[in-house]
């Protein structure tokens, strides 16, 4: 049997998890407090449906979700929309579906969330890792193609913070040496690029709702598709391989990816919402952008929110990083390290490098921002940074 915990482990447990900011990355989030890195809205609408789908007394994956995922692909001009436990095991069902398992590779960009290389190495395939674009963070192009061998059998384009990747050279790409195409789009949802909405341009996109994202279902995610033949496959493979309830015929290899009806119930109207809290995170975005213009201390990174592109983070870079962040944080404002690279976890580190990532890591974090984030926080903020180009 477990060891079972005392109640002062219980205790630090406890505060541990109350500091975290109610997020789950392993990042380094700053002190501060009085504006923290994120701020989101739960709504009455969202109480109001849990309350009721409680009162059902069912809520496995049931009539919100398919609610949800209804309103997931109006929004997004998609066909097929499936929910799941979180934007990690989404980009694993994708893999799965296109079979991808040992001796084959996943061509991913190393400045991404781990999660994207973890979902190729837990199927045994080997991941590729390239490096991004000097002036942004989106994944090179040109290195992808350099990196495609005969045993290339996925690209896996992450749009990082809601910046589209090149989706026209990429599926060019995945044509010519008949690759699948799985985005990462856990920090794009809404966000459009010239082809349409990331996620929804290559053969199957994934979206992330945990607590720092658009989003936000505590935990979860979604795939999309506009094929269904690849839906039918990723339906059979959220339930274990069941093809139908009713047949009960195992198709395929699968697991648990279920998701449930109580964080529908948020997500639905989490969804509803969308274009507004996307509209709050692009205001928030160009009002740093307008002012950090004058501070020759600090750049913001593009993100094309005049052409659709939805700033889910506002990303800064300095090279005095660490010095205005505790500067920041002594006079109360929270901010956010960029995720580390890929390589940088001992296990894809084969020596490779990867300079303009590595550049990114050593300088870039994330001021305040958030779809509930008031604006006088982030003048607050403007505020404290020009003091630090007094001090
Ligand atoms: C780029 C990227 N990919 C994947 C994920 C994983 O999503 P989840 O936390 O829902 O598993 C995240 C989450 O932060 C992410 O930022």
């Amino acid at each position: 049997m477990g060891k079972v915990l005392s109640v002062k482990q219980t205790d630090r447990k406890i505060r541990q998890r109350e500091n975290s900011s109610g997020n789950s990355d392993s990042v380094f989030i700053s002190s501060g407090g009085e504006v923290p890195f994120w701020m989101t809205n739960i709504g009455e609408d969202e109480i109001a449906t849990v309350s009721e789908t409680l009162a059902k007394k069912s809520f496995s994956l049931g009539v919100v979700t398919a609610e949800m995922e209804a309103e997931i692909a109006q929004q997004l001009d998609v066909p097929y929309v499936l929910c799941t436990t979180s934007g990690s095991m989404a980009m694993l069902m994708g893999l799965m579906a296109a079979s991808i398992g040992s001796g084959d590779e996943v061509i991913v960009p190393t400045r991404t969330f781990v999660a994207t290389a973890h979902a190729a190495t837990i199927l045994g395939a080997k991941v590729v890792l390239v490096d991004c674009l000097s002036e942004n963070t989106s994944m090179d192009v040109n290195q992808v193609a350099e990196k495609i061998t005969s045993r290339t059998k996925a690209i896996m384009p992450v749009h990082l913070n809601g910046r589209a990747c090149d989706m026209t050279a990429i599926r060019a790409l995945a044509k010519e040496h008949r690759l699948a195409v799985i985005e990462d789009a856990c920090q794009g949802m809404f966000s459009r690029g010239p082809d349409g909405y990331l996620g929804t341009l290559g053969d199957c996109g994934c979206f992330s709702f945990g607590m720092v994202k658009l989003v936000s279902t505590g935990q979860g995610g979604a795939i999309v598709t506009r094929d269904k033949a690849l839906y039918d496959k990723l339906t059979a493979i959220r339930n274990h391989g069941v093809a139908d309830v009713v047949s009960h015929t195992y198709l395929m290899p699968g697991h648990n990816f279920k998701f449930n009806d109580i964080q529908a119930s948020i997500g639905l109207w989490q969804v509803r919402r969308g274009p507004e809290k996307a509209a709050h995170v692009n205001t928030v975005y160009k009002r740093y952008r307008d002012a950090v213009a004058k501070l020759p201390f600090l750049e913001i990174l593009p993100v094309d929110v005049d052409n659709g592109e939805v700033a889910l983070w506002v990303e800064a870079i300095s090279e005095e990083r660490d010095r205005l962040m505790d500067f920041l944080a002594a006079r109360g404002i929270q901010t956010r390290k960029f995720i580390p690279c890929v390589h940088t976890a001992p296990h894809f580190d084969s020596g490779e490098r990867f300079p303009n990532s590595e550049r990114f890591n050593r300088i870039g974090f994330n001021l305040p921002c958030g779809p509930d984030l008031p604006l006088e926080y982030v003048d607050k903020t403007i505020a404290v940074l020009a003091e630090y180009e007094q001090s």
